[in-house]
């Protein structure tokens, strides 16, 4: 529509203002934030822009392919793809514990985000998808989870260990007028208003220690439970189920339970599905899925994902239980 048509010519005005000739980098992570930014500072400036994707190896089932199709393929934009998941894997083997698990994360990838800044000798501006929510919640106090690749921990201030200049193009936008604005630069919708997906990935949803083995195995999983959403509409509204939950994924548990399979005994793995619904993600509903959807899911994941033998929901409300699992 003609007032985001109007809002996008100024903002990439301002862009070109801000910028001038010079370079920008900025971290992609396949979320909607950074991807709407992206694509407005690509349309501002093209090639002044290089995306750095970083693949920690936790991410969900195609990812990096869907985000290099759009961005390199659809928008021909440059893009960096580090596959780092050797680097995060390494680092995270043996460890347990949640909060040491996102530390190590977030320290990994600001290592690997800043190996590949140096790369770009000429950039002088670092392009991050903060928006105005972030930067709100920056004024207040941190929660359990925060985490410092989550962009509103730069908000205020350079961080020092680029000594890079900060482009924030979104931060007066809330969340559905981000979204609006990437459908009106072409994002596809699917994109636009996929679920959050937090920064640390599949890593906390392996509970305790993270093994590629248990990543392949969640990732079958969780894209099977996402599959179903998408394509199981509820008859009242005629919406999907992917856009009646807010958030649904799921959660690898390493403990091993026995089943039958054929004429033989199995002896393997667990995942729990979540799906909540929530406005504003400090409490949550779980969401009554129906029986019919549950029972497909579970029994193509029984079925499919060799490994995995038995499929639980989870019916824990926030509070008392958190969105995720660790
Ligand atoms: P909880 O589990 O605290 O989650 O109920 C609330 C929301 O925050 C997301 N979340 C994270 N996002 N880094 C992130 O970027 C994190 O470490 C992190 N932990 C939780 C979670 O997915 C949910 O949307």
């Amino acid at each position: 529509d003609w007032v985001m048509g109007d809002y996008i010519t100024e903002a990439i005005a301002r862009i070109r203002e801000q910028v001038g000739s010079e370079e920008v980098i900025l971290g992609l992570s396949g979320g909607v934030d950074s991807s709407v930014a992206a694509a407005l500072i690509h349309r501002a400036i093209g090639d002044q822009l290089t995306c750095v994707f970083v693949d920690h190896g936790l991410l969900r089932m195609n990812e990096a392919q869907l985000v290099m199709e759009m961005f390199a393929g659809r928008l021909h934009a440059k893009v960096v793809h580090v596959d780092a998941s050797a680097e995060f894997l390494g680092a995270l083997a043996g460890v347990q514990d949640p909060e040491q698990k996102r530390k190590i994360i977030g320290r990994e990838f600001v290592e690997v985000f800043q190996r590949e800044a140096k790369k770009l000798v000429n950039a002088k501006w670092l392009a991050q998808g903060t928006i105005y929510p972030d930067v709100i919640e920056s004024g207040g106090a941190k929660t359990k989870k925060a985490i410092t690749i989550k962009s509103h921990h730069n908000v205020g201030g350079l961080p020092e260990t680029l000594g890079l200049k900060l482009l924030e193009p979104l931060r007066e936008l809330f969340k559905d007028e981000v979204r609006e604005l990437g459908v009106a630069l072409g994002l596809p919708p699917d994109m636009v208003h996929r679920h959050p997906f937090p920064g640390p990935g599949m890593g906390v949803r392996i509970l305790g220690e993270v093994r590629r083995e248990y990543a392949e195995l969640l990732r079958r999983a969780d894209a099977i439970f996402i599959e179903e959403l998408r394509n199981t509409r509820d008859a009242a509204t005629g919406k999907t189920w992917y856009e009646l939950t807010s958030q649904a994924f799921a959660v690898f548990l390493p403990v091993k339970s026995v089943g039958v399979m054929g004429d033989g005994r199995t002896y393997d793995y667990v995942v729990a599905l979540r799906a909540v619904q929530t406005s504003d993600f400090m409490t949550a509903d779980w969401a009554e899925l129906p029986y019919a959807l549950l029972k497909k899911v579970s029994g193509r994941i029984i079925n499919e994902v060799r490994g995995i033998n038995r499929v639980t929901y989870d019916i824990s409300s926030k509070p008392p239980a958190t969105i995720e699992w660790e």
